[in-house]
């Protein structure tokens, strides 16, 4: 097995004598990341040994880094990725599939939650959450609405599943409110930690002025998985990827403690997570703070100005516009 020299700084790992990152799994690594198939990763995974699985699997849609198959041979080779993962996944743990439409030839499109649901099913397992992730920028598309959510599947193991809510509250609205009736009348009525944070998740992609942008086309926000991870995991649990691109739940794991492990086939994204993995480690990571405000433009932003000589003469909506 060839390992990393890469050394941790981080106070969380920096105790530990075993190295950072390998290409193997071992239970002694904090990070696998393995060059090759997914199956071939997974099957170095001992049963019930990953807490966390998380994954954006490949969509079929003709991107740089998949083969397009037919759809039906797609959806084989992901049930042949989800039995791998419900074998190693511990009886108290979560599997997240991230998954968007796939758009067939003819512009049809097939929101891929809806098979994915269908086998992990049949596999045994239990929905607990369809998480709308929204966001407002991608493509604009000419004969159909833009599509600006993709859903993330939440499944468990069991009924007897890790679930910290406390660590991923977000701040309420009225965080004042008072109870206005009843025996808890003039107390107030919110958690002092916050609100559950619901199952629409605004949180913005991955585009081309975003700090965690890589050469990778489809990268998930490191924010995402931290909301995961925080939640269904514990700390030294280990979160797998079988699709892990550019590293970013490896990323997610270790900067709260947690081990991974994630293959990718291109060895040109891989490189990448390592050095994203080692600057998580370090603390150097660039990323967009989990739970940051969405940036909203202000008046005196000059390209959120609609230009005058646009005038409003072929605007069907005046008003909002104006
Ligand atoms: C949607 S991307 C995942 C991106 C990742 N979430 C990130 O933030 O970088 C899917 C990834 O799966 C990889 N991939 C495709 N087929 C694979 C296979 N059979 N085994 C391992 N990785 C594969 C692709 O190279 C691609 O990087």
């Amino acid at each position: 097995m060839r390992i990393s020299t890469v050394r941790p700084t981080n106070p969380l790992t920096c105790e530990r004598r075993e190295p950072i990152i390998a290409e193997h799994y071992s239970p002694a690594v904090t990070a696998t990341l393995y060059l090759g198939d997914r199956l071939d990763l997974l099957q170095e995974i001992p049963n019930e040994a990953a807490q966390l699985i998380v994954t954006s699997p490949p969509y079929n849609i003709g991107k740089q880094y998949e083969n397009r198959l037919d759809f039906i041979s797609y959806l084989r080779q992901q049930k042949d990725t989800l039995r791998e993962c419900v074998r190693i996944l511990s009886s108290e743990g979560s599997l997240c599939w991230q998954v968007g439409n796939h758009i067939a030839r003819d512009g049809e499109i097939f929101p891929l939650d809806i098979f994915i649901y269908r086998i992990c099913k049949k596999l045994g397992l239990t929905l607990r959450n369809r998480i709308i992730w929204c966001f407002e920028h991608g493509l604009h598309c000419r004969r159909r609405f833009s599509g600006r959510y993709e859903t993330i599947l939440w499944f468990t193991k069991s009924n007897n599943y890790v679930f910290n809510l406390d660590s991923v509250r977000v701040p309420q609205k009225y965080p004042g409110k008072k109870y206005f009736k009843g025996n808890k009348i003039g107390q107030y009525s919110c958690h002092p930690l916050g609100k559950n944070p619901g199952d629409v998740w605004s949180i913005p992609n991955v585009k081309h002025n975003h700090v965690e942008k890589t050469i990778h086309p489809c990268q998930f926000p490191v924010e995402l998985v931290e909301r995961l991870v925080l939640a269904l995991t514990n700390p030294h649990d280990l979160v797998v990827d079988p699709y892990i691109g550019v590293g970013t739940s490896a990323c997610a794991a270790l900067l709260h403690g947690r081990r991974a492990a994630g293959a990718d086939n291109l060895s040109k994204y891989l490189e990448i997570a390592r050095e994203r993995v080692t600057l998580a480690v370090e603390g150097q990571l660039r990323r967009r703070p989990l739970g940051r405000p969405i940036y909203q433009p202000g008046p005196r932003d000059r390209i959120a100005k609609r230009p005058p000589e646009w005038g409003d003469a072929v605007n069907p909506h005046p008003n909002l516009f104006a």
